[in-house]
This record gives C-alpha cells, structure tokens and sequence, in this order.
C-alpha cells in the first residue's frame, strides 16, 4: 500500500475488496497484504481474512515487533522483506562479532535471528547466487544462544 518510503497511512478498503472479488470468484485461494500498518492490516482483517502480511522488517527495521507478535497470536504468517537489509545491506560490528563466534556468515546469522523472533517468520531471503543461497539455507540451521540474540536485538533498538 505504500513505496520504498514504507507504507503509505490511508485506507486500503477499495484495493483489498478487489481482492476480495478475485477469491469470490476462485483466482486467488487466500489473501494477504504488503508495505502496511497495522492499522491497515486491522482494516483488512475487517473486510476478509488474512493468511499473511508481508512488510520491511530485519535486525536494522524492528517497526513491527508488536504486529509480529499478535499476527503469530492469531495464526498469521508475517514474511519481512528485506531481510538482509536489501539495497542496504545489514553491516554491524555487533553482527560481525556474534558470526565470528558461531563461524558463520553475518548474512546466514541476520537470517537465524529472523527465523528465532517468532513461529510465524516466512523468510524469502533474495539472491542471484548460488554460493549466497547455500549461505542463506544455512541460516536456518543456525541455532543462536540466549547471549547470541541479546547482541543482535540491540543493533535495532
Ligand atoms: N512486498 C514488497 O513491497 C517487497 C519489497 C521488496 C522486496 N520484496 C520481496 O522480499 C524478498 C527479499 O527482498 P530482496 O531480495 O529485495 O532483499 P534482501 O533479501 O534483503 O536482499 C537481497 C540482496 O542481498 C544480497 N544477498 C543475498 N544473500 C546474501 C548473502 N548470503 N551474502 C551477501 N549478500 C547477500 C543479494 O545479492 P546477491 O544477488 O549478490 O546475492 C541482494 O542484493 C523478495 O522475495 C522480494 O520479492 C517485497
């Protein structure tokens, strides 16, 4: 509903009902809402149910720690995108620091950290190679301790 700015406040009742006819009529099997807030994503959920909500979110972007939370509450999936931090790649001392420990990559660790938030947490890291998509499936081996996720939670706060 918005643009690389991020969601734009206003309501999305005329789009998603559109939406809403495209499933009446059986081309979409289940909807879902993009670039929004959670006062959009309430409206939506108002009008139809959601099955997911898809917004900016990683370790630099926590807007919508709170939305992840009550989204997982109610069986919503949530997929960040950017999650590396897209044009803007993720780059902290602290990032670094944890991967050096774990012997892996900042990239696969900023991944493991996404997917440690929360149970509803999609992930569609994007990448044109081959060796970054084998790091980026290692991130959901990775298992970050307690002191691990401290670390990263204060590079976005
Ligand atoms: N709903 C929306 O409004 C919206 C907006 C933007 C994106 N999206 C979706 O969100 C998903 C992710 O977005 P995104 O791909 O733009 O952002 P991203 O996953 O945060 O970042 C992708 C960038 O990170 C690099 N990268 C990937 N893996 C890496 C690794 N292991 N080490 C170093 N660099 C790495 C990629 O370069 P290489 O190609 O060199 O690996 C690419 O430049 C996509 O599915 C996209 O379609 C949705």
């Amino acid at each position: 509903m918005g643009d690389a700015e991020g969601p734009r406040p206003e309501s999305l009742a005329e789009a998603f009902e559109t939406l809403v006819d495209l499933r009446q009529e059986g081309l979409i099997r289940n909807l879902g809402v993009s670039n929004v807030t959670a006062e959009q994503v309430a409206e939506a959920r108002g009008i139809a149910p959601i099955v997911c909500v898809q917004n900016m979110y990683n370790l630099a972007h926590r807007h919508d720690d709170d939305l992840i939370d009550r989204l997982a509450t109610d069986g919503i999936a949530y997929v960040p995108f950017f999650p590396l931090g897209g044009f803007t790649p993720l780059q902290s001392e602290a990032l670094s620091g944890v991967a050096a420990r774990l012997r892996a990559t900042p990239m696969s660790v900023a991944l493991a950290w996404l997917l440690r938030c929360s149970p509803n947490i999609l992930l569609i890291p994007g990448t044109s190679s081959t060796a970054h998509l084998h790091e980026n499936i290692a991130g959901a081996g990775l298992s970050l301790s307690n002191e691990d996720a401290a670390e990263l939670d204060g590079i976005g706060h």
